[in-house]
This record gives C-alpha cells, sequence and structure tokens, in this order.
C-alpha cells in the first residue's frame, strides 16, 4: 500500500506510477535520507514526542536499511515510490510499528529538500577534489614550460608572442573561479529546512538549531514555505557547473587545435586519443572532443532546470521532483570528464621547437611602434608607422624584420641600427613583466600564487 493509498479507492494507473515514481533516480539519496532520519528521530526524542528506547530502536534500524540500501542489488517494491518511502517501508520492516512514529511532524517536502541540499553539498566537496586535481596538473605543465615561447592568439589569428606557462595557467584562474563558485553553491545548499513540515512548519516542539548542528548545516531556514520550494541552491550548483563545462570546453578546443599537425605545439598521449574505424592514420582528439560536448548537456541542465522553477506557485509542487535528474547528471558527468583532463594534461608531450618557428617577426609589430614611442613618438602615431612598414613587407613578400633599415628611414627617420633588437622573441617576451603579463619572471610570480591557492587545502 503507498503511504497515502488510504486516501484513496484505488490504486493508481500504472502509467502514471511510471511518470510519478522517482525511486529510479533517487535512491542515490539513501544515505543522506537515512542521515536525515537519524537526525528527525533524535530530535523527536530531545522533544519528547519520542521515548529513549524508540529512539535507540529507529536508530539500529535506519542502520539495518542503510545497508540494505548500499546494496546496488537492492530490488524496491512496486509500492516504493521514492527512497522516502522505501526508507519508511524498510525500517518498518527491521523494528515494527515504532518506525510508524518516525514521521510524526515531519513531511516527505522538508524531508527531500533536506536530503537533496544534503547531497549537494557532498556533490561540491568531490567536484572540489576533482577540480584541484586539475588544477595541479595545469601548474605543473605551465611550470615546466614557464619560459616556452609560443604564438599567442586573438580571432584565432597570430597576434604576440606569450609564454607556454602563461597559456596554460589561463586555464588554471578560470577552474579556481569555478572552485569558488561551488564552494558558493555549498553555502546556499547549507541551510536548513526539516522541520518546516509539508509548509507551515511542525507541530511538535523540535530544536531545530540542534538537527543544523547534527547534520552540519551552517543555518536554519527561517521560512517554513520558502524553505520547502527553495531550489536556488540547486540553480546555483548547476551554474557552476556550466560555466565549468563551458571553461573546460574552450580550453579543450584550443588543445584540440594545439595538438594537431597545423598547429603541433604540444602532442596527446595515445591514452587520450581515439582512431579511425577507416582512416588508418588517424588519431583523433576524442577526450576533448567529448569535453567539448558535455558542456552542451551541462548548460542543457541548467536552462532545464530554470525553465521547470519558473511559475511554480509557492510551497511544494510535484514539478519540483524533476530537480533531481539535472544535478546528479552534472555531478555524473564532471567527475566523468574531470579526471581525464587531469591525465591528459598530466601527460601532454610539449614541443618547444614548433612552438617557436611557428612565431613570425610581424608578430613583433606592436614592438616595433614601441620601438618609436621609445624615441618619443606618440604611440598612435606609431602604430601608423609601424602599419606602413607591416604594408611595404606585404609588397616586398619579406618578412617584417627584413625590410632593409633605409626604407624604414624613408617611413621615419627615427629608426636606426637598433630596430635589430625589436625582433628578439625572448626581449619581447622579457619587457611584458608587469603584474599578469606574458614574461616569464612574471609567469613565475603567477605560478607561485597559484601553488600557494592549492597548498592552503
Ligand atoms: N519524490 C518527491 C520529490 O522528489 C518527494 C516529495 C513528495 N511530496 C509529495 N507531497 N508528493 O520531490
Amino acid at each position: 500500500m503507498r503511504l497515502w493509498g488510504s486516501r484513496m479507492g484505488k490504486e493508481p494507473d500504472a502509467a502514471f506510477s511510471r511518470l510519478s515514481d522517482s525511486f529510479s533516480f533517487d535512491r542515490r539519496l539513501y544515505g543522506e535520507d537515512v542521515d536525515a532520519s537519524l537526525a528527525w528521530a533524535r530530535a523527536l526524542g530531545r522533544a519528547r514526542v519520542l521515548t529513549e528506547s524508540e529512539v535507540e530502536a529507529l536508530v539500529a534500524g535506519l542502520e539495518e536499511v542503510r545497508g540494505t540500501l548500499a546494496d546496488p542489488a537492492f530490488e524496491p517494491l512496486p509500492t516504493d515510490e521514492d527512497i522516502h518511502t522505501a526508507v519508511e517501508r524498510l525500517l518498518t520492516e527491521q523494528v515494527g510499528p515504532v518506525a510508524g512514529k518516525l514521521h510524526t511532524g515531519r513531511s516527505r517536502n522538508d524531508q527531500v529538500a533536506t536530503d537533496f541540499r544534503l547531497w549537494v553539498m557532498r556533490a561540491c566537496d568531490r567536484i572540489e577534489v576533482a577540480i584541484l586535481d586539475l588544477a595541479r596538473a595545469m601548474v605543473q605543465s605551465a611550470r615546466a614550460g614557464v619560459d616556452l615561447p609560443m604564438p599567442g592568439y586573438t580571432h584565432m589569428r597570430p597576434a604576440q608572442p606569450v609564454t607556454w606557462g602563461h597559456w596554460m595557467l589561463s586555464a588554471f584562474w578560470p577552474l579556481i573561479r569555478s572552485r569558488d563558485r561551488f564552494a558558493l553553491a555549498r553555502a546556499s545548499a547549507s541551510v536548513l529546512p526539516l522541520g518546516s513540515a509539508a509548509l507551515a512548519g511542525t507541530a511538535y516542539p523540535i530544536d531545530r538549531q540542534a538537527i543544523a548542528d547534527d547534520l552540519g548545516f551552517d543555518s536554519v531556514s527561517p521560512n517554513s514555505i520558502d524553505a520547502i520550494s527553495d531550489r536556488d541552491f540547486a540553480v546555483e550548483y548547476l551554474f557552476a557547473a556550466a560555466m565549468l563545462g563551458v571553461n573546460l570546453s574552450r580550453h579543450a578546443e584550443g588543445l584540440i587545435l594545439y595538438s594537431g599537425p597545423e598547429y603541433g605545439f604540444v602532442e596527446l598521449d595515445e591514452g587520450y586519443t581515439s582512431g579511425s574505424s577507416l582512416m588508418p592514420q588517424k588519431r583523433n582528439p576524442g577526450a576533448l572532443e567529448l569535453t567539448r560536448a558535455k558542456a552542451g548537456r551541462l548548460v542543457g541542465h541548467l536552462t532545464g532546470l530554470l525553465t521547470t522553477l519558473k511559475g511554480l506557485p509557492s510551497a511544494y509542487d510535484n514539478d519540483l521532483q524533476e530537480d533531481k535528474p539535472p544535478v546528479f547528471d552534472a555531478h555524473d558527468t564532471l567527475l566523468e570528464v574531470l579526471p581525464v583532463l587531469t591525465g591528459l594534461i598530466g601527460t601532454l608531450q610539449l614541443h618547444p621547437s614548433r612552438m617557436a618557428a611557428a612565431i613570425t617577426p610581424d608578430m613583433l609589430s606592436t614592438d616595433l611602434a614601441d620601438y618609436l614611442v621609445g624615441k618619443g613618438l606618440p604611440f598612435r602615431e606609431a602604430h601608423a608607422v609601424a602599419g606602413r612598414v607591416v604594408r611595404v613587407a606585404d609588397e616586398k613578400q619579406v618578412a617584417l624584420d627584413q625590410v632593409p633599415l633605409q626604407e624604414l628611414r624613408v617611413l621615419d627617420g627615427r629608426f636606426e641600427q637598433d630596430v635589430v633588437e625589436v625582433f628578439d622573441v625572448e626581449a619581447a617576451l622579457e619587457r611584458r613583466s608587469s603584474l599578469g603579463g606574458t614574461a616569464p619572471s612574471a609567469v613565475r610570480d603567477q605560478l607561485k600564487a597559484a601553488e600557494e591557492i592549492l597548498s592552503r587545502r
């Protein structure tokens, strides 16, 4: 019989049951449901709603139930419509009628909100570990190539030389921002709804703060109607996941390009590439392509939950049951993708000569303008002169550093013999030594800051 079966004259329609039963996905809340039920049983005991021996019986029974549900082979009964129902049914089998006292003053509405928040808090912790593993791999790669010159691109066109370490760390900082976003989502989740009951609050003298302390929540919800309908934390978590997915996708795209034969700056370890059933020569960046693809799924989950929530009237609505699949899947997706990227970056082989060879003298035309600035010309005019030099080089079909000095002097009398020094890539890098710049010295400082963040936890 269903928990609410006595109200109905007949069993639910089978197709409706399939639509409405959530056990298939919310069974993974079993640990949280048992934890929250243990805390509730103790709270009922402290409120003298249950006797000490009743609490003891429930506590022992719930631990048994935890063991039963931990078994992946556990098969629910058709009437186990959700994890809460299954826990109560199994508890009844364990301890008999006293199990029927556990739900005193509680509703599945505050129960599911509590379980779900606990689950999200724990999920954020797991994701943080995986994020930091990847961040460490990035720092290691950046350290290995801290002063390796490579071409930097804007608009996907050659722009200015940068260093490999600088480029790799450009993906580290977004990762740290993601870590911080998950910490914020976790803090949003850490507000206890239990004790809100169906919507109006519980009718028993429950010490809600004690439950929060028991379960590790930072605070207690101040409004029972809000408490059971609030899913902001799930949206914040899904935003953190989507933003992380998008940033990983962008980094993956860069690595797909740089590992291809046209660039050849890096080589992917064979453990992270896939082949073709037809073309024997192929070594495809499958791991990076799937990283890129998973971003779409994560963005979809965020959009999906926001759309589910929009238009819901206050308090609990059955729609809220659909909050879990996207949140679970975002977690699983990230825990699938992050370790793969960690391994891929950890095994990335750098090709410094290919990087250096791809730096062309025209990528130093800004430095050519800066040279004239050094000789007293305002930058805007210096930019125009350098632009003319680029045109002359184009017309003569020579590299920018091959335009003869006398031709340079026609364009501006300030050009002198020392102009050749402009085209020294290492010097160009070293000039960009201000905070956050690409000079190896600045990147070493950046690395120190990154390592300091990683050593904090
Ligand atoms: N399975 C439900 C969910 O996930 C539990 C809460 C159901 N409450 C209710 N009154 N139907 O949201």
